[in-house]
Formats: structure tokens, sequence, C-alpha cells
């Protein structure tokens, strides 16, 4: 199933109250502008956790795969994530969020 960004764009009303993703602007959580490619916890000017750095470290980098274990289960994929956010568990909803963020990582 394809994703639909359009339908990504009310998903990310989820993530919206912590993250931008048409600028590089920090909130509560990372600027997500430009995510794909990125290893996990090296947004500049951004305190992750001990626990995000350290998986970028350990070669954590956010492709669509990466990006679709975590939001399923960001505690389980990252122990020890400050993000207080309990995951999405619609398989739909992730595709669609993650086509929607794909639109801001040209
Ligand atoms: C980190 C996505 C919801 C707060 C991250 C990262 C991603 C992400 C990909 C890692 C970024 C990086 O390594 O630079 C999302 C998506 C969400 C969502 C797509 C909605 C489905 C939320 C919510 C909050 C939040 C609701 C606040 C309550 C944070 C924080 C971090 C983070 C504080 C840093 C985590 C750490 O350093 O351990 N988010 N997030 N996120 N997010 Fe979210």
């Amino acid at each position: 199933q394809e994703g639909d960004a359009t339908a990504g764009a009310t998903v990310f009303k989820k993530c919206a109250t912590c993250h931008v993703a048409e600028s590089d602007t920090n909130k509560v959580g990372p600027s997500l502008n430009k995510l794909f490619g990125r290893t996990a916890g090296t947004h500049p000017d951004f305190a992750y956790s001990a626990a995000m750095k350290a998986a970028g470290e350990g070669g954590l980098v956010w492709d669509e795969a990466t990006l679709r274990d975590y939001l399923h289960n960001p505690k389980a994929k990252v122990k020890g994530t400050k993000m207080a956010f309990a995951g999405v568990k619609d398989d739909q909803e992730i595709t669609n969020l993650i086509a929607y963020l794909k639109q801001y990582s040209q």
C-alpha cells in the first residue's frame, strides 16, 4: 500500500505539539526536517537523551524501516528515550506519516 502524504499530515497532528517538519526549528522534540538519512540523535542544538545519542553512535540511521520500528513503539526501539509518546499502532498511519515526512526530506 502506497503512503498518502495528505492523510499523513493529519497523523502528524499527533507529533506536532513536539515536532515541526517544514522547518529546522526544534521544539520539545528535534526538528524532523531532512530526517531521512539522519543519524539518530544528531540534530544540532537539541539536547537528546543519552539513549538516543548512544543509538546513533551504535549505527541507527532514520530510514523507512527504522522509523517504522521506532514509531510503533519508541521505548522498545530506543530504550531510555525521553520521547514521551506511546507510538502509532496502525501500520497504514505510519506509512502515510512516512510519505508526509519525506516531502520535507529532499
Ligand atoms: C525524537 C518522531 C511524537 C518528543 C524523535 C525522533 C523522531 C521522532 C524520528 C528522533 C529524531 C532524531 O534522532 O533526531 C516523532 C513522530 C511523532 C513523534 C513521527 C508522532 C507520530 C512526539 C511527541 C513528543 C515527542 C508527541 C512529545 C511529547 C520527542 C523528543 C525526542 C524525540 C523529546 C528526543 C528523544 C531523545 O532524545 O531520547 N521523535 N515523534 N515526539 N521526540 Fe518525537
